[in-house]
């Protein structure tokens, strides 16, 4: 069997590891992929949102399986174009992974369906925007509508910052045509945790839970990035918790995308907050996190190449997940300055300690081959140094101490990775 990832991220060299596992795998490729999932699968320059170059190399190549990573081609519409092709893919349509595409979308979506989430209104218009503004109470968090790599969320301490917030994003047009809605949402208060699903459009299957990290400094300060480091389970996450959103939120979100007439088939990511009135959602994604998925996918037991075929053929009814006692944990190691200005092209040593480890792990986030071979940095988020362990004390422990073991010029970590374990 041939798989094809599409995607160049941590998220995506994990997935390739999990691919690998499967005996009937005989052939990875990944597009674009990076210089650490090449030491998994054949790296392809086409780039992620390449729909048309990307089906015809999966038809030239016999490839069986296309797993999309990525938010934007899923958004896209890949899809929708493989499948017109006749091909083999896993992730939603485009008319399903507007859950993530448009958090408009999602918001109203809950609302109709009773789904737990802050209340809201969408503005696409600045005046209206500036006019509930000066009713609102603050803290108040505002949300570009579309895809703004992360960014898009801005929570404002006063209606000054508010009106900034919506200037940049409706009259600046800060993140582009992301910025052609609004949604203005109450500010909620809580613990976060992120549960990872797999559905066939009918039937949900939750992975294990993950806590991630999202602000770039120490004590959760400074600005919002892509994930600084998580780990898998979260405390937090009990078995009550677990239930009220079997009960209230995960199926429910299933039914009312079919509903719609748009059964979403693939990973739904739900972003979760624990808030004294219980559980709800702050945001949908249509894919695995990154780096949720070097934590949760560590830890299946069950194979990932036929989760996703049974989500394809309908039939994830039939399947259940597993997962291993072990905790699992990861420290990004990201280039000094990021998400804001960074340089990259620095050499990276340490990566052979790695080697034929199957409990400490360094998935590549930002990393290319220079001119001899040699692996260099490569973006803001470089390495997902990952470790499992009985505990997540323990995992924790492991990853610091071989994260220790990789250096380049303008290395930059979180060391307070998993501090939310000393509270339990
Ligand atoms: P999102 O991209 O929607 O996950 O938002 C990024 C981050 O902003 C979340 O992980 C939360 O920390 C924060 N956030 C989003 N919505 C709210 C909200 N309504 N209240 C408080 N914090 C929020
Ligand atoms: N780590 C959050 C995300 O993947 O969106």
């Amino acid at each position: 069997m041939k798989v094809l990832i599409v995607g160049s991220g941590g998220r995506e060299h994990a997935l390739a590891v999990s691919v690998k596992k499967n005996p009937a795998v005989e052939k990875i490729y990944c597009a674009p992929g990076n210089a650490g999932i090449a030491s998994v699968a054949e790296c392809v320059a086409i780039g992620a949102m390449e729909f048309d170059r990307l089906a015809a190399f999966a038809k030239e190549h016999d490839v069986d399986l296309t797993i999309v990573g990525m938010d934007d081609p899923l958004v896209g519409g890949i899809v929708d174009v493989f499948e017109a092709q006749g091909l083999r893919v896993f992730g939603p349509r485009k008319n399903a992974a507007i859950l993530e595409g448009s958090k408009a979308f999602a918001k109203d979506l809950m609302k109709k369906y009773s789904i737990p989430t802050a209340s809201y209104t969408t503005v696409s218009d600045p005046a209206k925007a500036y006019a509930f503004l000066e009713r609102a109470s603050y803290p108040i968090v505002l949300k570009a509508d579309g895809l703004a790599l992360g960014k898009g969320v801005l929570i404002c301490e006063t209606r000054q910052e508010a009106e900034t917030g919506v200037k940049e994003i409706m009259e600046d047009r800060k993140f582009g045509d992301a910025g052609n809605q609004m949604v203005i949402e109450e500010f909620l208060t809580g613990r976060e945790i992120s549960v990872l699903s797999f559905t066939d459009g009918k039937t949900i299957r939750t992975m294990a839970s993950a806590m991630d990290h999202k602000r770039a400094g120490d004590g959760d300060t400074g600005p919002n990035t892509g994930g600084m480091g998580n780990f898998s389970p979260s405390p937090f996450y009990t078995e009550e918790i677990h239930q009220y959103c079997c009960d209230h939120i995960y199926q429910a979100t299933v039914d009312a995308m079919a509903a719609e007439g748009r059964p979403f088939t693939g990973v739904i990511f739900f972003g979760l907050i624990l808030t004294k009135d219980g559980p709800k959602v702050l945001e949908f994604n249509a894919r695995f996190g990154d780096p949720e998925a070097q934590v949760v996918l560590p830890r299946m037991k069950t194979d990932l190449v036929e989760v996703a075929e049974a989500c394809i053929d309908g039939r994830l009814e039939e399947t259940e997940l597993a997962f291993t006692e072990d905790a699992c944990l990861c420290v990004v190691l990201a280039s000094d300055g990021y998400p804001v200005r960074y340089e990259k092209g620095f050499p990276i040593r340490g990566l052979e300690t790695f080697d034929g480890k199957t409990d400490e792990m360094v998935f590549h986030s930002g990393t290319k081959f220079g001119e001899h071979g040699e692996i260099l940095t490569n973006g803001g988020r470089v390495l997902a140094v990952t470790a499992l362990a009985p505990t997540l004390k323990e995992a924790r422990e492991k990853a610091y101490r071989a994260a220790e073991r990789v250096t380049f010029s303008n290395k930059y970590m979180r060391h307070d990775i998993g501090h939310a374990i000393d509270e339990v």
